[in-house]
């Protein structure tokens, strides 16, 4: 994710932007730069790598100035490259700009401005927004941003400064993180509040569409009327440490808080009520899907389990049959595929070695491969035909939920784009699709909720040595992930199976208070799914469910039952697995493990 820094005051700025987004590196990131007004020209280092490049540059070419914004860049548009990294700046280098977010109608707004005589250098988003200022720049920064921002659709936060008015920087935020920092005779803006705390503890936490104003005068926060807004100062109790994981006590913690907004973004700009599903890496032809005769899903753990609903999905609502593969199993079964074939790899850091072994046998038989992964620029992005990024942000505890919850809802797009492609389902049926999946960021949210019960549980199962998790349909594909996430994180042994597989054998191990996660979230299989949880429960099993709201009738026949949002069958997984990841966490809590580094657990696994 971005990090971004801004300073107005009277000491040398560069070193303070470096501190700060030092302060910012958690966040994770392949590029850095700074801009500074020195002498009434704005004055811009950057490059790709470590923040010690960045610094190696200043050292050897120092910028001097009271004025300037840095950014740390985690790449989204375009691959990481010196041209790609922040601050990005028009042509006349009068306008610089840092930002962290997604502008998504960044391809709209480029055309607009070419037809006006702008130019671009890079691939980012990005660089449609100092052109847009410039556009609107007729002597006042202030007006040209807020005008700059009414044309802008998407998340952003950001910083920016001007040659002609050198004692100024202007900030502002919509759906992206951006504080300010109020020192002594000067101050700061800042993604997130570690990057101020060696400097201040008194900062402002601004809302969507404020602007800051920093000045000699001081910080003035106005609408988009220019009407000022009062706020009150938050004075920040936490260490440094906490600051990091935004007050969150572990980042698996603050990761399962970020979903809402991962799932957002991950559809931003793809998917719209009333217009087909857009996809701007993805260039495999109608044609070419129409001929698919089968699809592969490879991928290992969590992003596996994720290929698992894809299967679901893409069977469902594009008709083409689907195989879900370990990676490390692919090769090695000798599989048929052929020109006709397609391979989804899914992998949060494109990195790991299994499955771009199983991309490289896939492309040596002639297939197609289409990525679905985290980072751009990842060996699995420049191997694969087409690519599907998936906006988590850097996930940084080893356990995946963010990036998992975003894999979801990429195999959703690309199923929806198969049966659009195909005609397989009907305009009405797709577009209740979108709009429901349009509606789950919302519905996660909400599901969160359910934190204090889900504590409770997890307090009172923490000396359990096994664990069952049963589900059918998609449900099952969410016990599966659920029930990683236990041994990945609380070293519990759990078991997961298709519920109407338990008494083809495991059932033999049911006995009195034999622990059992029920997931009964498919309301087509849910008789047969109440009858599965009602063999266990008269073998002595002690039940917990996940259920869909109003279904009462559950708590008959579970111990005790946690709600999630109502969601129709195929996308359920998406709420479903919240109360399970909470479960695992909380879990991991109460037996007092390391959360975000398990033992002998690393986060991208590079070796076969
Ligand atoms: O980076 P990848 O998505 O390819 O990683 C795949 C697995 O190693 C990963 O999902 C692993 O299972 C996680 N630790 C699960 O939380």
């Amino acid at each position: 994710m971005c990090g971004i820094v801004g300073y107005f005051g009277n000491r040398e700025a560069a070193p303070l932007l470096v501190q700060g987004l030092s302060k910012l590196e958690y966040r994770g990131y392949d590029s850095a730069g700074v801009a500074i007004i020195e002498n009434g020209d704005i004055k811009v280092t950057k490059c790709k790598g470590r923040l010690k490049n960045l610094e190696n540059k200043l050292e050897e070419n120092p910028i001097h100035g009271l004025v300037g914004i840095g950014h740390t860049r985690w790449a989204t548009h375009g691959q990481p490259s010196d041209v790609n990294s922040h601050p990005h700046s028009n042509k006349t280098e009068t306008i610089s700009v840092v930002h962290n977010g997604i502008i998504e109608n960044y391809l709209e707004l480029r055309e607009w401005l070419t037809s006006e005589g702008y130019e671009f250098k890079s691939q980012t988003d990005t660089e449609v927004i100092p052109n847009l200022v410039d556009y609107f720049y007729e002597g006042d920064l202030l007006k040209a941003v807020i005008k700059a921002t009414e044309k802008m659709e998407g998340s952003y936060a950001i910083g920016v400064i001007a040659k002609n008015e050198p004692d100024k920087l202007v900030a502002v935020r919509k759906d992206s993180p951006l504080i300010v920092g109020l020192g002594k005779e000067e101050s700061f803006v800042a993604s997130d509040i570690p990057a101020v705390l060696a400097e201040t503890r008194d900062v402002y936490l601004l809302n969507d569409k404020e602007f800051v104003i920093l000045t000699k005068e001081g910080v003035k926060i106005v609408d988009a009327n220019e009407t000022e807004i009062k706020k009150d100062i938050y004075k920040v109790t936490w260490d440094a440490d906490a600051a990091e994981k935004g007050g969150f006590e572990h980042f698996m913690l603050k990761e399962i808080h970020e979903q809402p907004k991962a799932v957002k973004d991950t559809m931003a700009s793809r998917i719209a009520v009333g217009q087909p599903i857009k996809l701007d890496d993805i260039n495999i032809t109608k044609e070419q899907i129409q001929k698919l005769n089968k699809v592969y899903i490879v991928a290992c753990g969590t992003a596996y389990y994720a290929g698992v609903v894809g299967k679901y999905a893409i069977e469902k609502l594009a008709r083409i049959p689907v195989e879900v593969d370990i990676a490390s199993e692919f090769k090695y079964r000798d599989p048929i595929i052929d020109e006709n074939s397609l391979m989804i790899i899914v992998s949060q850091s494109g990195e790991t070695a299994d499955t771009l072994s199983a991309l490289r046998l896939a492309k040596e038989k002639g297939a197609r491969v289409i990525a679905v992964t985290n980072v751009v620029g990842s060996t699995a992005s420049r191997e694969a035909d087409d690519i599907l990024y998936t906006l988590a942000g850097p996930e940084i505890a080893v356990a995946s939920t963010k990036a998992y919850l975003t894999q979801l809802t990429a195999m959703y797009i690309i199923a929806l784009f198969f049966a659009e492609q195909k005609g397989t389902v009907s305009t009405e049926k797709l577009e209740e699709i979108k709009t429901e999946m349009l509606n789950l960021p919302d519905k996660v949210e909400t599901a969160l909720s359910c934190k204090e019960e889900v504590k409770a549980l997890a307090e009172a199962t923490k000396n359990e040595k096994d664990m069952f998790f049963l589900g059918r349909g998609v449900d099952y594909a969410v016990a599966l992930e659920g029930a990683l996430k236990l041994k990945e994180i609380s070293y519990i042994h759990a078991e997961a199976y298709a519920a109407g597989e338990l008494k083809h054998g495991p059932i033999a191990l049911i006995e009195d208070g034999t622990v059992v996660i029920a997931l009964g979230t498919q309301e087509e299989l849910f008789d047969k799914m109440v009858s599965n949880v009602q063999e266990v429960v008269s073998r002595g099993a002690k039940v917990y469910a996940v259920a869909q709201m109003g279904h009462e009738e559950v708590k008959k026949t579970a111990d005790s039952v946690v709600y999630v949002p109502k969601v129709m069958d195929l996308l359920a997984p998406i709420v479903a697995v919240i109360p399970l990841q909470l479960f695992s966490y909380y879990m991991a809590i109460a037996k007092g493990c390391d959360v975000d580094k398990p033992r002998n657990l690393a986060k991208s696994v590079t070796v076969e």
